[in-house]
């Protein structure tokens, strides 16, 4: 969960490594740190806290270095710490390692080195790697980079774990070394200048083209070449990809935070989304899946599967693929899903959903199920993700970059892709013809139906400013509405650090009513109008217990007064979390700036979960 950044070229170094840092700040902020390949060797300048601090240490401007690797971390082993930030050195000063993702056997691998004399001045698990790769390099007779590589390679199998790693040692002033497993590293060539980054957007405005290392491969860039090797240092072949995402789609722009961009890209988003996916009157046609009839026939069950905002997603799709394709569909939490022994068979389709598609627990329940037997999905946003490389199948969002941590966009396409998947299924069942031709319209209705949720968000930013700082808020509803509530309380909470709690309205009177207390403030969510009495009922008994309520619905809702009602356009209740999502992400993000919070960067937090 940590960043990292590379840069080799004829440029200083430094003020690309720090935008880069910048860029992927997102991904962890606990300390930051830059190695550069100086005249008299690598300097190296680190310091807890954000980027920001770098550029406070006098050292940092006088880094002339045209080669350097970056990093800026999300604690994991030892404390946030200046000793602890990344780039760790071996203990002869001669290799510099910058480090994404978690050594599970570093305490064996320290006693080791420690019983041949190693020492270690940090708390982290990274600092094993450079001093490996010291105790093969010395062990090396003739030292060349082929003997560098080599022991470069036996470090890696040595290790346990996720890792992208970018190396720079003294012997080869004018070359970076990076190799990945299981953690996110992308390539970006130049002209006579090449980068390293976790992610495309950071590195977006340098180039277009880009390299993608599969596990285990390794790259030696020097600033005109990129050599790619597998573990047993045979050279492979590579193409680069083009990406042609703009830069401002990585860029704030006129807004004060990427959380706010992001919630009003989404008509945007989800219009990428739908792409020419589906068409009114033609037969959908996924071009990424070779399904039939006869296939769909013989599933057992399908199963969904992700964590936090993606998993809400899978929830609130899970009715449509009953409904309409009749096939039993689960929806599981990734982390509980791989130690739960689930009855996945050759028989079962499993579809796992992740922004980032770098989900540690996501990805290693994706295993679990492939090797299982069943076929396997992946829905990402990030072209070339790990668990894109790892699934039978792979369907892009398109909802193009999402840098904040809060998940919005990416939570809005997701829902309209499964979606349009469960209608190529109704579709290769022959099912459901008009009630498919209706959905398939309303879902091209959805991004203008989101713009009109957007068009006036004051009485949100009201009630944001009237409850700000209360400690306590619910968020209730029934049905597909409920999976909303739950995303709704999830973005309250990771942002504005207010205890939310979602139930299913029906629940509370089985215990969490005995929270209810004067002021306390209660959000429905009401789309569906055979729910929607029910619901209402449910408030009345919290508004008798002296709730304030904010009430998100598209129904008729008579004879009853809440504190805020926000009016969402009518819309089939199987896709309407798509527009009664928008008002709760956005009281989300007017209570966070409230509380003059950092909406991007919420505590304790970071972008992609790389770690269990
Ligand atoms: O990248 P992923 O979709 O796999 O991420 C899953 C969750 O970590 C993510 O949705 C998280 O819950 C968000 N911070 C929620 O806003």
């Amino acid at each position: 969960m940590c960043g990292i950044v590379g840069y080799i070229g004829k440029k200083k170094a430094e003020p690309i490594l720090i935008n880069g840092l910048l860029r992927l700040e997102y991904r962890g902020y606990d300390s930051a740190g830059i190695a550069t390949m100086e005249a008299e060797g690598i300097k190296t300048i680190k310091n807890k806290g954000r980027v920001a601090g770098l550029l406070e240490i006098p050292e940092t401007q006088k880094l002339e270095g045209t080669v350097g690797i970056a990093h800026t971390r999300w604690a994991t082993h030892g404390k946030p710490t200046d000793i602890n930030s990344h780039p760790h050195m071996d203990n002869q000063k001669t290799t510099a390692v910058v480090h994404n993702g978690i050594i599970e056997n570093y305490v064996e691998l320290k006693k080791f080195l420690n019983d041949n004399g190693y020492e270690f001045l940090s708390q982290t698990d990274t600092e094993v790697i450079p001093n490996l790769i010291h105790y093969y390099y010395e062990r090396e007779v003739e030292k060349n980079e082929m003997a560098f590589l080599r022991s470069m390679a036996k470090a890696v199998k040595d290790l346990k774990g996720s890792f992208a790693i970018e190396v720079l040692n003294e012997d080869f002033k004018d070359k970076m070394f990076v190799i990945r497993k299981d953690s996110p590293l992308v390539i970006g060539k130049g002209e006579g200048e090449n980068y390293i980054s976790s992610d495309i957007p950071a590195i977006l405005s340098f180039t277009k083209d880009f390299y993608l290392l599969d596990d285990y491969e390794f790259a030696v860039l020097s600033k005109d070449n990129i050599e790619f090797y597998d573990l047993e240092l045979s050279k492979i072949f590579k193409q680069p990809k083009n990406i042609t995402w703009d830069m401002s789609a990585a860029e704030k722009g006129d807004y004060a935070d990427f959380m706010l961009k992001e919630i009003f890209e989404q008509p945007k988003s989800i219009r990428e989304t739908i792409g020419a996916r589906i068409t009114k009157g033609v037969k959908t046609n996924l071009e990424e899946l070779d399904f039939t009839k006869e296939y769909l026939n013989s599933l057992d069950r399908i199963y969904i599967v992700a964590c936090g905002t993606a998993m809400h997603a899978g929830l609130a799709v899970r009715k449509i693929i009953e409904k309409y394709c009749r096939i039993q569909t689960e929806v599981d939490i990734a982390s509980e899903f791989r130690y739960r022994n689930p009855l996945v068979t050759e028989k079962s389709l499993c579809i796992f959903i992740s922004q980032s598609g770098e989900t540690a627990d996501t990805i290693a329940a994706l295993k679990l199920a492939k090797a299982k037997g069943a076929k396997t999905i992946a829905i990402s946003n990030v072209i070339g993700s790990s668990i894109t490389n790892e699934a039978d199948y792979s369907l892009y969002t398109h909802a193009g970059p999402e840098i904040a941590v809060a998940s919005t966009k990416a939570y809005t396409s997701q829902i309209v892709l499964l979606a349009i998947i469960a209608i190529y299924f109704a579709e290769l069942l022959d099912v459901a013809h008009d009630e498919i031709e209706e959905l398939k319209s309303e879902i091209l209705e959805l991004p203008s139906k989101v713009e009109e949720v957007l068009r006036d968000t004051s009485k949100i930013k009201a009630f944001a400013n009237r409850i700000f700082t209360e400690k306590n808020a619910f968020f209730i509803g029934r049905g597909i509405d409920s999976s909303v509530a739950m995303e709704g309380a999830l973005k309250l909470k990771e942002i504005s650090y207010i205890h939310s709690e979602a139930y299913a309205a029906g629940e509370l009177k089985h215990g969490p009513i005995a929270l209810i207390e004067n002021g306390v403030t209660v959000v429905g969510i009401m789309t569906d109008e055979d729910l929607a009495p029910k619901t209402v009922s449910n408030l009345q008994e919290v508004i008798t217990r002296g709730a304030k309520t904010f009430i998100v619905t598209n129904q008729e809702l008579e004879h009853v007064t809440f504190d805020e009602v926000i009016r969402i356009p009518r819309i089939s209740k199987y896709i309407s979390p798509v527009l009664s999502v928008i008002p709760l992400q956005l009281l989300a993000y007017y209570i966070s700036k409230e509380k003059g919070l950092d909406v991007d960067k919420p505590r304790n937090l970071a972008k992609s979960v790389t770690v269990e």
